[in-house]
């Protein structure tokens, strides 16, 4: 065992509050969606049982539409804002009222594919695919209303990447008046230099209490809401979660769902044909409200390599990380571009887990010399700059919060990937 896994072990132990785990103490005191399933990866590693309990809590917090909310306040805790008071969803455990990328099912997939205990496996996905299943219905069913083939986001939270440069015009469309005043949590425990705008949270809360008047309706909210963005890298997890689920499903006998997953995952990857763009390079975020391509080439557009995008486009996007030129890949947005900021979230720096995505499928188009750049830069970081949030793609300096779960989680994987 190297130290770096015994690392990234004792970071996902700290961090594990029994049947779920915080991406960090202090910042973020729940469970959070997409951190969790990529966590149960890392998981794994050291115990498969605690791996599959980490997704089954999160799906027993499902909504009954079909929703897997991207926050479970499990316990109380005042050190984040917006807590559950804020949300005011009406969940017997509170959530938050909106969702993250559907990374569930391609978690699954691979806990499946790896697991040392197929018996105990078998029965776990068994229970869980109808649930992963209903999540990506109720994306199709509410967030296409027109039948594209794509979703769209309606929050920028639920991208993940939270104040991505690429939906900055649309994001400044959504007002600011009249939300009640609040008081900010995140700035408390990480540099406020490194977070989000005081404009942008207003914003972001603006939403969140516009959807909180129309009952968390999820029906509703899509059509009711000022921002709609298609963004190419959560469309592409979320393909990919559908054909791996699809697999899956065949695999156990349950040809309905493998038949329906596989139609999503095929009308997915033919409309994401529509956000290429050869000038840049890659994919592009669509602006649904206005019908337009945003002309910013954000990380969400090389994350789109995660589904299994034609080859030609796999290697362009290689071609465009290479000619971004940082000292540690992958920039969350090109440092060419005079918005980037090598320091704040998701406007310039490295984070792991989309690393790990990109690597992923590049790998499985052929590119496997840009995933291995990939993987051995994102271990380079950590052996630098320890087990942070997210880091400076220039200089590699830990940002953000500290003994980072997921971060670990991915070092444990990035590990059995350079074997
Ligand atoms: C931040 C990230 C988001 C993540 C959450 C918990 O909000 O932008 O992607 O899920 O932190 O780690």
């Amino acid at each position: 065992m190297t130290t770096l896994t015994e690392n990234a072990i004792e970071i996902l132990r700290e961090n594990d509050r029994g049947h779920y785990t915080v991406p960090t103490k202090g910042l973020y005191p729940f469970q959070w969606n997409w951190d969790s399933c990529l966590t149960a990866l890392g998981q794994r590693h050291f115990d498969e049982a605690r791996a599959w309990t980490e997704i089954e809590t999160l799906f027993a917090h499902q909504w009954p539409c079909g929703m897997v909310p991207h926050i479970v306040f499990h316990k109380h805790d005042d050190g984040y804002f917006p807590g559950p008071d804020v949300w005011a969803t009406g969940r017997p455990t509170p959530t938050s009222g909106i969702t993250q990328p559907a990374v569930a099912g391609f978690a699954l997939r691979r806990l499946y594919d790896r697991a040392s205990d197929k018996v105990a496996a078998e029965a776990r996905v068994q229970a869980l695919l109808p649930k992963v299943a209903a999540w990506h219905r109720w994306f199709y069913a509410t967030r296409d209303p027109g039948g594209e083939g794509l979703v769209a986001i309606i929050h920028p939270w639920e991208a993940g990447r939270d104040n991505s440069i690429d939906w900055d015009a649309p994001f400044e469309r959504v007002p600011t008046d009249g939300i009640t005043p609040y008081t900010r949590r995140d700035t408390q425990h990480a540099d406020p230099a490194h977070r989000p705008t005081k404009e942008q949270y207003d914003r972001y809360l603006w939403l969140v209490e516009h959807f909180r008047g129309l009952g968390w309706d999820t029906a509703k909210l899509h059509d009711a809401s000022p921002f709609q963005v298609v963004d190419p890298g959560f469309n592409a997890i979320l393909i990919r979660a559908c054909a791996d689920l699809a697999d899956l499903a065949e695999g156990l006998g349950m040809t309905d769902l493998a038949a329906e997953n596989r139609k999503f995952a095929a009308r997915g990857l033919a409309a994401m044909e529509r956000l290429w763009s050869d000038a840049h390079g890659q994919y592009l975020c669509l602006d649904r409200v206005r019908g337009e391509l945003i002309d910013s080439a954000s990380v969400g557009g090389l994350l789109a390599a995660f589904c299994a995008v034609p080859p030609a486009r796999a290697a362009a996007i290689a071609a465009t990380i290479e000619a971004h030129g940082t000292r540690f890949r992958v920039a969350s947005h090109p440092p060419a571009d005079p918005r980037f900021d090598a320091k704040r979230y998701w406007r310039g720096p490295v984070w792991l887990v989309v690393n790990y995505m990109i690597a992923d499928g590049l790998a499985r188009a052929g590119q496997e010399d840009a995933a291995a750049r990939i993987t051995a830069s994102s271990l380079d970081l950590i052996r630098e700059s320890g087990f942070a949030e997210y880091y400076d793609p220039i200089t590699g300096a830990p940002l953000g919060g500290g003994r980072f779960t997921w971060t670990a989680a991915m070092v444990l994987e990035f590990l059995a990937m350079e074997g």
